[in-house]
């Protein structure tokens, strides 16, 4: 039997929840309710795709460069960054940046469908060196639960017998029409740190991004909106359980620099990030405790004569 036909056998729910290899190159689960699809790799609990109607552009942008299997992150969809995010806090480690976990296989644990939302769990088991990087023990859990929304929650539970002081994000990469002729809101008031330049500034009016961007706003527990003139759509992201929004555009330069986004991509996407980031918003867990980060994403269509 190949992966696929165990994984139907113990998972599958009859054209709600298929396995299949995916043309990148791996394993992956698509998971379709009356009107949406979603596509999840094994490959980092990372969505590929989600398509909330069969007419609707996707969502979540995926650069043309993505490959599975070749034990990198993929960039694009949703990649999951823990225990930490960004640098390893302590550099001389020399461990790679957003954690262990974005490109690592995780397992299908749960599947569960009803007349309106479809329902897949991934699971994450630590090995000896994944404990010793994190300081102790966990068990890692994913949650999609696909309606006319995309729900995903990361639980994090404290198994061991010392606290867990961890970092977290859902890294989304938001498909927009053009980077121009987009507007972030949601983050007025708050201060972010200027992950450019070190400052900590204020965010005054909505974000227009018009130059490589990169800012974690502290204490930011408010739903932001992409608003996309040229699609004519919203996005609207809610969160559970998160301190933190990460910003995120890279720009032409730093792209090229990246080498696995196409010359136009940092137009077609902006990041925002789902998270729990240091030093202000690092999470403790204590032995015994669970904690989750969930996000909501929504996507509106409005008029596209709208001026919002
Ligand atoms: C963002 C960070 O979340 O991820 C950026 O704020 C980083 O600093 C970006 O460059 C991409 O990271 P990576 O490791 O996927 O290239």
């Amino acid at each position: 039997m190949t992966l696929t036909d165990t994984l139907t056998a113990a998972f599958g729910q009859s054209g709600r929840i298929t396995f299949e290899t995916n043309p990148l190159g791996g394993v992956v689960a698509r998971l379709v309710t009356r009107c949406g699809t979603a596509v999840v790799a094994l490959q980092g609990a990372q969505v590929l795709s989600w398509k909330p109607t069969p007419d609707a552009a996707g969502v979540l942008w995926l650069s043309p460069m993505a490959r599975l299997g070749t034990g990198k992150p993929l960039r694009g969809g949703i990649p999951v960054c823990w225990p930490w995010f960004g640098p390893h806090p302590d550099a001389q480690t020399g461990k790679g940046a957003h954690g262990f976990v974005r490109a690592a296989d995780w397992r299908v644990t749960e599947s569960a469908v009803s007349a309106s939302e479809t329902r897949l769990t991934l699971s994450y088991a630590l090995s000896p060196d994944d404990e010793a990087a994190l300081g102790g023990q966990a068990r890692l859990s994913l949650d999609f639960v696909l309606t006319d929304t995309l729900d995903i929650s990361l639980t994090t539970a404290n198994t061991g017998t010392a606290a867990l002081t961890i970092s977290e994000a859902l890294h989304s990469y938001f498909t927009i029409g053009d980077i121009a002729s987009v507007e972030l809101t949601g983050l007025e008031g708050r201060h972010y740190l200027d992950q450019l330049s070190g400052a900590t500034i204020e965010q005054r009016g909505s974000i227009a991004i018009r130059t490589e961007t990169d800012r974690i706003y502290w204490d930011t527990p408010d739903t932001v909106v992409i608003h996309d003139r040229s699609l004519g759509r919203q996005i609207a992201i809610s969160k559970r359980g998160s301190s933190s929004t990460v910003v995120w555009n890279p720009w032409r330069d730093k792209a090229q620099r990246l080498g696995d986004m196409d010359e136009d991509g940092y137009r077609r996407m902006v990041c925002v990030e789902t998270a729990n980031v240091g030093p202000r918003n690092l999470k403790i867990i204590e032995p015994g405790e669970t904690h989750t980060l969930a996000v909501r994403i929504a996507c509106i269509k409005v008029n596209a004569a709208s001026t919002d």
